[in-house]
């Protein structure tokens, strides 16, 4: 059995002294697509910021293709190629589209591909290669959301990590956002993706895990996300 390109095992980190993952385990195989579902404030970012190194893991073991990277910097796991597009798009607002984008390609490596990696990500975001002059303080929330995964991927990574892109957009962006996805993981880059919408991740990924209290609780099978079992889960009609 191939190894897991993302391996979590019995993962516990938290703030000061209040944990919240509490021995959380997961892994990402080779050519899926994961999506994590689950109530707020129950350590989804928390769970992201620490794999992508911007959180400290108090203990257990993150495995990068095959490499153990807990403890390395978040420049370092960038580099390996696991790259983590964070909630909440913060785009610098008086920066062009294009100059934006750049800042993703954040090593020498990256930089000597960034005008073919730019071409992919405008091909993937035509609404970016119209708007690549304008400043990002003049764009919609769905075209911000989109500067910032297509800077994810400047980074050219492996496997990309999304915390609730969709969060306030309206229908019809969160559609066009999906397909962009979906046209991502077509070029063979894997996703790892929270979502709120079960409906959105069914359609995208290949499996789903519910995250609660900082744990497991649940792992369906492809296109099994049952929707009278999440709303059980969410609302605790059990
Ligand atoms: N920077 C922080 N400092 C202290 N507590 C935090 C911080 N960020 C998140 N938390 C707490 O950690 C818990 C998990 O938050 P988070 O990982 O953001 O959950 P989710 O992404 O599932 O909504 C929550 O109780 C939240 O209040
Ligand atoms: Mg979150």
């Amino acid at each position: 059995m191939p190894e897991p390109i993302l391996n979590v095992d019995d993962l516990v980190t938290g703030y000061g002294r209040q944990p919240v993952l509490h021995g959380l385990s997961l892994s990402v195989l080779e050519g899926e697509a994961l999506g994590l579902i689950g109530p707020n404030g129950h350590g989804k970012t928390t769970l992201f910021r620490t794999v992508s190194g911007l959180n400290r893991a108090w203990s257990g073991q993150i495995r990068f293709m095959g490499e153990d990277i807990t403890g390395l910097s978040a420049a370092q796991i960038a580099e390996r190629g696991l790259v983590h597009v964070p909630q909440g798009n913060r785009l610098f607002p008086q920066m062009s589209v294009e100059d934006c984008l750049d800042l993703g390609a954040f090593s020498p490596a990256k930089r000597d591909n960034g005008a073919a990696t730019r071409d992919r990500v405008f091909a993937i975001f035509p609404r970016l290669a119209e708007r690549r002059k304008q400043r990002c303080r003049t764009l919609s929330g769905g075209e911000r959301q989109m500067v910032a995964i297509g800077c994810g991927l400047m980074g050219q990574p492996k496997l990309l990590i999304l915390d609730e892109p969709t969060l306030g957009l309206s229908p019809r962006l969160k559609g066009e956002l999906r397909d962009a996805i979906g046209a991502i993981i077509e070029t063979g880059v894997q996703v790892l993706i929270v979502e709120q919408d079960p409906e959105f991740l069914r359609r995208l990924t290949t499996r789903q895990v519910y995250i609660e209290e900082g744990r497991v609780r649940e792992d369906f099978d492809a296109g099994s996300l049952e929707h009278d079992k999440m709303m059980e889960m969410y609302f605790g009609l059990r």
